[in-house]
């Protein structure tokens, strides 16, 4: 994977040794009924495919990573599991770096197309989707366990 050039944070390929720093990040990012536990997240891990990618800050002295996006790669199709940032380094880039530190990873095994589901409520998300060149193909409806519904979103990768 190429380093994403973002001041002050370097996206690093992670293993399932970082599934209780994912999962504390998880809990800082989402509410209680969204968050994923260690467990959950160890679950998703062992199943062939599963990427995950750390953002660390440069020199950290910070118990957690800035964030991580947890992806699966099946043959020619990657969705995207799941992406949280810590709420204290939004808006400085580390989204769309994580999005295309996945895509890189994505390029060198072959995929061709990246999907993922974001629930229409989830206006910040839809904006670092639709700014990372993903585009709207369909809607799941009650997708959520706030009964809202899914947007299926796609982008396609360069071969
Ligand atoms: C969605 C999330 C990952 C974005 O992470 P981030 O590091 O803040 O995003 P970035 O700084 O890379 O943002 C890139 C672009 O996305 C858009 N964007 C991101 N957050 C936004 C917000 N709150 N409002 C409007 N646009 C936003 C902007 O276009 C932004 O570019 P800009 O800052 O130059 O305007 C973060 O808000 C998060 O962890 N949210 C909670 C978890 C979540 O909802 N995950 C997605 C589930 S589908």
């Amino acid at each position: 994977m190429r380093d994403i050039l973002v001041p002050g944070f370097t996206c690093q390929p992670a293993g399932a040794e970082a599934c209780a720093v994912m999962a504390a990040l998880h809990d800082a990012a989402f509410t209680a009924a969204e968050s994923w536990s260690a467990g959950a997240l160890a679950s998703l891990m062992v199943v062939p495919g599963t990427i995950a990618i750390l953002a660390v800050l440069d020199g950290q002295t910070e118990p957690l990573p800035a964030g991580f996006i947890l992806a699966r790669i099946v043959h020619d199709e990657a969705e995207i599991l799941t992406i949280a940032v810590h709420p204290r380094h939004r808006r400085q880039g580390i989204g769309l770096a994580l999005l295309q530190a996945a895509t890189q990873m994505c390029e060198g095994r072959g995929v061709a197309q990246m999907f993922l589901e974001v629930s229409v409520r989830n206006t910040s998300a839809a904006a670092l989707y639709a700014s990372s060149g993903f585009v709207p193909v369909g809607l799941r409806r009650d997708y959520y366990c706030d009964g809202s519904d899914a947007r299926v979103l796609v982008k396609a990768i360069a071969a």
